[in-house]
């Protein structure tokens, strides 16, 4: 991931230059490191500056705002080294001239699954599609429906774009972003199909696999009557964890094959046949006419005001609630006033990681507010009442 190594420099001059007033929107410190709000070519996210432990400059990239194109992290740190001149030590943000991406219109956020409707058009969801092979196999297969594709890895979701422009396909959306959030942002009985194949297993870290009973109920509100969640994978653990969570359930039709034959062939399914492994299928057929969730939550801070003594009100420890939770992982104060903070919040198997930006004039999460869920939405009630103290 793009970052650069530099000598140390002043940092006191970012404060007089002029070019950067639009270009880095503030700065914030704790003890530790320096974070950079950037807006370039109007996508906003954080820059982090730490000093190494022999006193030179590491400017990087943040996880939790990091944009989809990584070409936007290297311009705008080679624009900062060009214009600080900064003498850099060692880099990573080459950029690479690539042909302009033409899939770039199927490649879609989280914000614009915001109260969408797909009328008579068929959706189907494909979740963790690694190497889009059959994400690209059903697209092509039927062109006539919308195949969504969502990723967490990133890597992945650029690649699908790309062979989505090489292939001229017109079907496929692309959203980097968990799997698990996403579904809740769909109404109901709007999809056809959801596809979850080889899910990593996650045996140590159960909390943090794909399916589950939450997935499971989101699943079943998603998809039409008719419509089918379908499991593929190779681990007899996630298999018969799978059908225990599928049979919880009040009322639910379950399907299992074992070592069916499908027209592609993933290459995780590829390794797994190649070691004469069992693979499973599972489907589960929704039966239910869902009513519609609640889905147009506002996530503005407009009753709070801004306060100044926010670092000291603050709970250093997670706060803990039935259906959620609440942590102020890091409080940064913004050079000029003001303070940034990253929480860590919402569902304790779904968590999400925001930053919430808090000056004399705004006060905001950024770069974009949480998942518009019913759970989310009561997190950030309970977030309102802890910065107002
Ligand atoms: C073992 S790979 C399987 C890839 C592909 N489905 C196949 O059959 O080859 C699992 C994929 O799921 C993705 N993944 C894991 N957790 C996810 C989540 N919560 N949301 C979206 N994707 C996820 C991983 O990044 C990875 O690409």
């Amino acid at each position: 991931m793009p970052h650069i190594k530099t000598k140390p420099f002043n940092r006191e001059i970012l404060n007089y230059h002029q070019e950067f007033n639009d270009f880095i929107t503030f700065r914030a410190t704790d003890e530790h490191e320096e974070l950079w709000g950037i807006c370039y070519e109007g996508v906003e996210f954080l820059l982090h500056l730490k000093i190494d432990s022999d006193g030179n400059y590491l400017l990087k990239y943040d996880k939790v705002t990091r944009p989809l194109k990584v070409e936007l992290l290297k311009k705008s740190i080679a624009i900062l080294a060009d214009i600080l001149k900064l003498e850099i030590l060692s880099a990573n943000i080459v950029s690479y001239k690539t042909k302009a991406p033409l899939a770039s219109m199927y490649q879609k956020s989280i914000k614009d699954f915001e109260n969408i409707e797909f009328g008579t058009q068929k959706v189907s969801l494909e979740v963790g599609f690694g190497s889009g092979k059959h994400i690209v196999y059903q697209a092509t297969q039927n062109p006539d429906k919308l195949y969504i594709g969502v990723e967490i890895h990133t890597p992945s979701a650029q690649q699908l774009l790309k062979q989505i422009g090489l292939q001229n396909l017109t079907n496929i959306w692309v959203v980097n972003y968990d799997a698990r959030l996403l579904l809740e942002m769909f109404a109901s009985n709007s999809l056809e199909e959801i596809y979850v194949h080889f899910p990593v297993p996650w045996d140590k870290k159960p909390h943090r696999r794909v399916i589950s009973p939450s997935f499971l109920t989101q699943s079943m509100r998603t998809l039409k009557i008719g419509g089918t969640l379908e499991l593929r994978t190779d681990s007899d653990r996630y298999f018969w964890y799978a059908l225990q969570t599928f049979f919880a359930y009040p009322k639910i039709e379950v399907k299992v094959h074992k070592n069916r034959d499908l027209e592609v062939v993933s290459k995780y399914e590829a390794r797994w046949r190649r070691q004469a492994k069992d693979i499973y299928d599972v489907w589960v057929v929704s039966h239910e006419n869902s009513p519609q969730d609640r889905r147009d939550f506002k996530f503005d801070f407009d009753t709070i005001g801004y306060n100044n003594g926010l670092k000291n009100t603050l709970p250093s420890e997670s706060q803990i609630f039935e259906e959620y939770f609440i942590h102020f992982e890091r409080i940064y104060s913004i050079v000029g006033g003001g303070w940034l903070l990253r929480v860590a919040m919402g569902s304790f198997d779904r968590p999400e990681h925001k930053f919430i930006l808090m000056t004399p004039q705004e006060i905001r999460y950024m770069p974009s507010p949480p998942v518009a869920t019913l759970t989310n939405y009561h997190v950030h009630q309970k977030l309102q009442e802890f910065l107002n103290e």
